[in-house]
């Protein structure tokens, strides 16, 4: 197979940071949605983060017709029963569990604070980020891979580095917050790292 240019299927940009920097070692020619005037809206409506990611892989690829990498990611928590899992990005709008979290400085500030508020005396603060990567390419033929972080959720938010739920997640094995970590660092040890990490060795293999 052989490919000159990827699709990184977000619009994250903490996340977009991280996927650019790990796929520095491939030499294709690395592009985000952002890159597109046309855009097109896709649903994470599936109720895991492997059935989002490929739903999101697969419509990008068909739509733009480019090799697309996606990836659904998320936050789960121990003592919340996985919450808020699928749910992450937009934890603070989620009625169902846990109640609407009003936004002051910013939807991650307010996913932040609602865990905070659901964990507050809590002992076993036990959780791991899970990513799962799909890469899929428009003539049919697709790879998949996931990876996992263990750690805690801290008492109070710590540093300003990545995005999302960092500033009050400690991986194991640490006395600081991801946010606290430099990018390399984070890339290390992170669950889209190591996701990311496995799926290179897999598109070595098939990229001639
Ligand atoms: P996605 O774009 O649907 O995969 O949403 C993932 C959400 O999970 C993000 O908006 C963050 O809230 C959270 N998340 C995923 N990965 C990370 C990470 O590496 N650090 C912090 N939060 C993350």
């Amino acid at each position: 197979m052989s490919i000159n240019r990827i699709l990184i299927a977000t619009t994250n940009k903490g996340k977009l940071r991280e996927f650019k920097e790990l796929f520095k070692e491939l030499e294709v020619e690395i592009i985000s949605l952002e890159d597109f005037e046309e855009k097109i809206e896709v649903v994470e409506d599936r109720l895991t983060f492997l059935e989002n990611a490929i739903k999101k892989a697969k419509e990008y690829a068909l739509f733009y017709n480019i090799p697309t990498i996606a990836e659904d990611a998320g936050l789960e928590i121990e003592e919340l029963g996985g919450f808020p899992g699928v749910y992450s990005a937009r934890f603070f709008a989620f009625k169902e569990f846990g109640g609407e979290e009003p936004i002051q400085e910013s939807a991650d500030r307010a996913n932040i604070m609602k865990v905070l508020r659901l964990m507050e005396g809590k002992e076993n603060r036990r959780a791991r980020f899970v990513s799962n990567v799909v890469f899929y390419n428009p003539d049919n033929f697709g790879l998949w891979t996931e990876g996992y972080l263990y750690g805690r959720i801290a008492e109070k938010p710590q540093g300003e580095k990545g995005f999302g739920y960092d500033p009050i997640f400690i991986p194991e094995g640490y006395s600081v917050t991801l946010a606290q970590l430099d990018i390399e660092e984070k890339n290390r040890i992170s669950h889209r790292g190591k996701a990311v990490r496995k799926l290179l060795e897999l598109l070595k293999k098939i990229l001639k």
